[in-house]
């Protein structure tokens, strides 16, 4: 039995076109228990993210070249232009929104996580930590998938290892529904410094334009760490500051930093 949405009905979110096998991974990680969904499953009320053209879009990537159509999600290879800075000498990932969720790519986004997490990087977490202590926090992005409230971004390098993610995604509140958050943003840390962190936000920007009356991506980075300047490079400006919000230890508070990028 095929679930998902080619199937019809049986799941909302937009990337879960879902064979029998997926199917059966997504609820063990969203609802713990092995079974199907059911196809009576429906997303709450609330923000969605739809497309322009009132069904989930996949478009990503800041060029256009080798496109590859799957379902429904879109694959993009990145065709940087020379930049005249190195960057050009590596090898673009390759990013996809709305992928088909496998073992394979949750198991990916676990590994990227860690492995960022523990080199330093600030996505929600303080190293050390494991993929154990990751994987609530990329269930709870997988059920926000399935109500339709959140997109994942992810990229590929040319081994075919997730190399890079980003999720769009909505807020609950009814009267800022025309912006987006962006989260979780992030590089492995092999890739680094290669133009990789820039290519994956120009792919969210190209992406949040497609979406329908979303005009802003608004996100939060932890002070400290220069990550302004990181978001200042790929147009965002910073419109606020709260002082000492994020305690990453005792006696080390850092600045929540908030970040807009306007689309229109
Ligand atoms: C932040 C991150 C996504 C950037 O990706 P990247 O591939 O390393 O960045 P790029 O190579 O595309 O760099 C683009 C520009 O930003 C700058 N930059 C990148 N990371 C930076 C940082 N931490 N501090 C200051 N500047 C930074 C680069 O120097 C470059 O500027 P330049 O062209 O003037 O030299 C990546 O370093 C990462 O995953 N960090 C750990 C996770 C994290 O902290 N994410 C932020 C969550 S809010």
């Amino acid at each position: 039995m095929v679930l998902g949405a080619t199937a019809g009905k049986a799941l909302p979110g937009p990337s879960f076109r879902v064979t029998q096998v997926r199917g059966t991974v997504l609820e063990e990680e969203v609802h713990g228990r092995p079974e199907r969904l059911a196809p009576t499953v429906r997303p709450p009320p609330g923000p969605r993210l739809r497309s322009s053209r009132g069904h989930p879009q996949r478009c990503c990537g800041r060029t256009t070249g080798r496109r590859r159509t799957e379902g429904r999600s879109r694959t993009w290879k990145s065709r940087r232009k020379p930049l005249g800075n190195g960057y050009d000498r590596h090898m673009p990932l390759t990013f996809t929104l709305d992928p088909a969720i496998t073992p394979e790519l949750r198991d990916g986004i676990l590994d990227l996580w860690t492995d960022v997490t523990n080199a330093g990087g600030a996505v929600g977490f303080v190293p050390p930590v494991t993929r154990d202590e990751i994987r609530p926090g990329l269930v709870r992005q997988f059920a926000s998938m399935v109500e339709e409230r959140s997109r994942l971004l992810v990229g590929h390098d040319e081994e075919g290892r997730v190399a890079a993610t980003a999720f769009l995604t909505s807020n609950g509140h009814p009267l800022m529904t025309h912006w987006i958050w962006l989260y979780t943003v992030m590089v492995h840390p092999r890739h680094q410094g290669k133009g990789h962190g820039r290519d994956l936000l120009a792919a969210a920007e190209r992406a949040a334009r497609t979406l329908d009356g979303v005009e802003a991506i608004r996100l939060a980075c932890r002070g400290g760490l220069g990550l302004e300047r990181f978001y200042a490079s790929c147009g965002y400006k910073e419109v606020g500051r709260v002082p000492g919000a994020i305690r990453v230890a005792p006696g080390d508070d850092r600045d929540d930093v908030i970040m807009l990028l306007p689309l229109t």
